[in-house]
């Protein structure tokens, strides 16, 4: 009886162990994947499917599976500090290819100034998080060496379209944002990219740099998306001093009065009126104001040169620079 007794407390003890030992040997993977993926107060639905690698191999290995089963790529290139408007692009992703890749990536070569670069917003933990609120099937978020192991040093020429406004103002930063978008093309090979109306010269840009490489990608532009008071969302504006965020809606709104005016003023004349209207605030500094064509990007003299004219602005307020723009005369965006 006695020995009966002993045996079942320690065949007790030994399972309880057993369970223990278990336990601990399957969660400890678990725990160890998730650190790798520094996914830690990831709460959504889709936290379990979305899978993030820093390396090309690691997504290589991860897209081969999806290809293999014909399943179509959507990727959204960022540079993270994510907003609704990022969140739009994947969503639109989302809805027309099979598997969504969003790439994290602030590339150096498309700064043309090392403060600007310096203060750009980083905060993996906070974009993953947004991530995991809509479908995001793979994050790739490269560090500088990853993607460039050597200096890059090809030169794109895209004539007129970068000899004007971001082109004009920001030498260099086009031939980086080709640098960056095409070795993401090269590594990610997607069906289809997206890119957001807000940076106007930036979609034309790549659209003359998918043709020229010949690339088989399908470019999709996506509306601009703003704050409640019109302000254009950017990873920029959350650099913003109160007083600069409080005025900054009214390059915005300035834009929406002009549409008004179109009708009985001339070009000059509106470039006038929203150019005074701006720089009457104190907080605000418009470095150019153009109304272009399109699809060439190229200034109008007037409303009937074109069939598609857009108004394309930057203002700095402080040393934070903002661009939006508004379209006065619409074709559908084609690449
Ligand atoms: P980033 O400024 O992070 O923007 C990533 C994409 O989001 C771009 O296509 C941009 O046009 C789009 N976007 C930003 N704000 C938007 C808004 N308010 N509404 C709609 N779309 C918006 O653009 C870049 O990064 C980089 O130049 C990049 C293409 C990633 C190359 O480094």
């Amino acid at each position: 009886m006695k020995y009966k007794l002993r045996f079942e407390i320690l065949t007790r003890f030994l399972m309880i162990i057993q369970s223990l030992l278990t336990s601990i040997l399957l969660l400890c993977p678990a725990f160890l994947r998730r650190d790798k993926k520094r996914l830690k107060d990831i709460t959504s639905d889709y936290y379990n499917t979305m899978q993030v690698v820093e390396t090309i191999a690691e997504l290589q290995k991860l897209l081969v599976n999806y290809k293999n089963e014909n399943q179509t790529v959507g990727f959204v290139p960022t540079m993270g500090a994510l907003h609704q408007g990022h969140l739009s692009l994947v969503k639109q992703a989302a809805q027309s290819s099979d598997v969504v890749v969003v790439s994290i990536f602030v590339n150096p070569t498309q700064f043309n100034n090392a403060k600007d670069l310096e203060r750009y917003p980083r905060d993996l933990q906070t974009d993953l998080n947004a991530l995991s609120t809509v479908k995001c099937d793979i994050v790739f978020a490269p560090d500088v060496n990853e993607v460039y192991p050597e200096k890059d040093t090809r030169t794109f020429d895209f004539g007129n379209l970068e000899t004007v406004m971001e082109g004009k103002f920001r030498p260099g930063h086009f031939n980086g944002v080709a640098q960056v978008v095409s070795r993401l093309f090269e590594m990610v090979r997607p069906d289809k990219a997206y890119f957001g109306l807000k940076d106007f010269q930036q979609l034309a840009v790549i659209c003359a740099m998918t043709k020229q490489l010949q690339l088989p990608v399908e470019i999709m532009p996506c509306e601009i998306v703003r704050e409640e008071d019109g302000l254009a969302m950017s990873s920029r504006n959350m650099l913003l001093s109160d007083a600069q965020r409080k005025n900054a809606p009214l390059i915005a709104s300035t834009l929406f009065e002009s549409c008004n005016f179109v009708a009985d003023t001339s070009v000059e004349g509106v470039k006038n009126k929203v150019i005074e209207a701006i720089n009457a605030n104190k907080e605000l500094e418009v470095e150019y104001f153009e109304i272009v064509d399109g699809f060439t990007l190229q200034p109008v003299d007037k409303w009937d040169e074109s069939e598609y004219i857009v108004a394309c602005i930057a203002v700095f307020a402080g040393e934070i620079r903002l661009i939006d723009n508004v379209t006065y005369k619409k074709r559908d965006h084609e690449c």
